[in-house]
């Protein structure tokens, strides 16, 4: 599928002119990464720990997302570049850091308390600041009254903690050293600066000093690898394996050199995938600090991004942004260790817990397996009591709601290809329930999708079937920095549709919404495979949005097609992202 990059348009005004047009996607390098890592005994905190700490923390939290009493509404760390602030102006920042109220043992027991396994922090950002001591003179020990590494003092937290450590490094931007992409084109006696200068004088010997100072480390994280030679990219790589033999590097090393693959930011997929693989998120909308943004993901939000990303086959590495003097913000550490209490009352679901055998979420929450038992993590408990589990076909030894560490048996029956769990009237825990499954045998399930009877079953495009019409994986970014991600069908040519196969428990009326973008009304039209049609015309709008179109009847139970198209409206304008199939009463 084509991805549609977000063009990134910077320009910076009074700096030296940067106009770098790159779409962040390319700028995340390619996804591919080194075979025959994923049994190793290197791979085993990542593979099975499967929730780390991410921290962006750096000159630019000092700002904290304002500069000259005007605020950057964007991911924080790019306030230089977005803001168009000098090289000299930012340099002199560091005069101001003083981030006096930093605690590594507080982060290391906020991490430990979430349920994190491991910390990764920006040891230097694109913006060029090291946060570690080092021969370049822009770093936190020589250049702010600081004057403290706290580098390694988060790196003997984490020891002390049991906690994995390792850096995040950005080795192809650097907007303030002479050469590195997006940096000064001059060095400062006028002559040309090269990115094979930067390379070799900041680049490799800052990452030779990160991976020599600071003990074994577990991770790097390189970011954005962009345009970066593989040669110079290889180099890196050989340096990281040499010094640091268990540290895993993510895919964004570049030149498909790392480990595993990092997904886009803030993106938990929608479909299972093979192999190790992570989602990176953020507990708000920016990686570092930004006074504005208070977008804070509460404990559920929390859970249920980590076991949808477990759920997926994947690792989640969960953001906090600490401020210019060195805090966690407080929300971000109540809600993470909120999240944590509850991991440590169910500990099977995220730990060395596997995918869904359903391969993609359910209406009411998400599954990880572990053996052939079914962890069931219910979100939005089923009103009327009815658990429903579409296509399972592995017989059920025993079943029960998880509480205070026991099964509290519940009863199950079969309605055809659906098993119904009898659930008590109210949740069992908060901000979700577990209840397990224990099969017979390894779980066996009829991917079809399952359309409940007695809550709101979202049928994204990505499962759709589509013919004469152009189905689409598409990143676009709300704030800058914000990034958001979907698959949408568009391109509609005359006889262009979507068809979904669905598997219903129960016959009856369906309250039918289309959520998609476009231009002006939209005439669209819905058919079963029974032929109950509906056909209608509704506003359309910059922005996904959900418009009702009406009843759709199935007259039995079973498997149904429901096929969508475009009746009239500008085929390029209208964008389908998903359909959604309610209760009627
Ligand atoms: C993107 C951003 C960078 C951020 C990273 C986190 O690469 O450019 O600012 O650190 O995502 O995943």
């Amino acid at each position: 599928m084509k991805r549609i990059n977000c063009l990134l348009a910077i320009l910076t005004i009074g700096a030296p002119l940067i106009l770098a047009e790159e779409s962040m996607d390319k700028m995340w390098g390619e996804r591919t990464v080194q075979a025959g890592v994923e049994n190793t005994e290197r791979a085993a905190l990542f593979r099975d720990g499967n929730y780390g700490m991410f921290i962006h923390w750096g000159l630019y939290s000092h700002l904290g997302g304002k500069w000259h009493d005007q605020t950057f509404y964007g991911i924080g760390e790019w306030i230089k570049n977005q803001m168009g602030i000098s090289t000299a102006d930012y340099t002199a920042l560091a005069k101001e850091f003083n981030p006096s109220a930093f605690d590594a043992r507080e982060i290391a027991r906020v991490a430990k308390a979430a349920g994190m396994k491991w910390i990764i922090i920006t040891s230097k950002h694109h913006e060029g600041f090291a946060m570690f001591k080092s021969a370049h003179p822009f770093n936190i020990v020589d250049a702010t009254p600081f004057n403290r590494d706290p580098m390694k003092e988060l790196a003997a937290a984490c020891k002390e903690a049991g906690l994995g450590f390792g850096f995040y490094y950005s080795h192809y931007q650097d907007w303030t050293a002479p050469g590195g992409d997006g940096g000064p084109r001059k060095n400062p006696d006028g002559s040309k600066a090269t990115f094979e200068q930067y390379f070799r004088e900041k680049c490799y010997p800052q990452v030779k000093e990160i991976c020599s100072q600071y003990g074994p480390l577990n991770f790097i994280w390189f970011d954005t690898p962009g345009e970066m030679p593989k040669e110079l990219v290889m180099e890196l790589a050989d340096l990281a394996r040499k010094t640091q033999p268990n540290a895993m590097l993510c895919s964004r090393i570049g030149h498909g050199m790392g480990d595993y693959e990092s997904k886009g930011d803030m993106e938990v997929p929608p479909r299972n995938m093979e192999g190790l693989w992570e989602s990176c998120d953020t507990t708000n909308d920016s990686w570092s600090y930004a006074w504005y943004d208070q977008n804070w993901k509460d404990s559920k939000e929390i859970l249920h991004r980590l076991v949808s990303t477990v759920g997926r086959g994947g690792t989640y590495l969960l953001n906090i942004g600490p401020d210019g003097t060195g805090r966690v913000p407080a929300q971000a550490a109540k809600y993470l260790e909120k999240a944590g209490e509850w991991i440590q009352r169910y500990p099977q679901v995220v730990y060395a817990a596997g995918p869904s055998p359903w391969g993609h979420a359910l209406p009411w929450g998400d599954v990880t397996t572990v053996g052939n038992t079914l962890n069931l993590v219910v979100f939005d408990w089923p009103t009327d009591g009815r658990l429903l589990l579409p296509g399972l076909q592995t017989e059920i030894a025993a079943a029960g709601v998880v509480t205070n560490g026991k099964l509290v048996p519940v009863k199950w029956t079969k309605r055809g290809t659906w098993t119904e769990l009898q659930l008590p009237a109210a949740p069992t825990d908060h901000p979700a329930s577990v209840v397990a499954v224990k099969l017979q045998a390894a779980p066996k399930v009829d991917t079809t999708l399952g359309v409940f009877p007695n809550i709101p079953t979202p049928l994204l495009v990505e499962f759709a079937d589509v013919k004469d019409a152009t189905k689409q994986s598409i990143d676009w970014m709300e704030k800058f920095g914000e990034w958001k991600h979907a698959t949408q069908v568009s391109g509609w040519k005359s006889a262009g549709k979507a068809v979904w196969t669905i598997d219903i428990v129960e016959a009856g009326d369906y309250r039918l919404e289309l959520i998609y973008k476009g231009e002006g009304r939209l005439v669209w039209g819905i058919e079963t495979d029974e032929g109950v049609k509906l056909q209608n015309q509704q506003n359309a709008s910059p922005v996904y949005h959900a418009y009702p179109f009406g009843l759709l009847t199935f007259n039995k139970a079973g498997k149904h097609t429901v096929t969508v198209t475009l009746v009239d409206g500008a085929p390029d304008k209208a964008s389908l992202e998903s359909i959604r199939l309610s209760p009627s009463e």
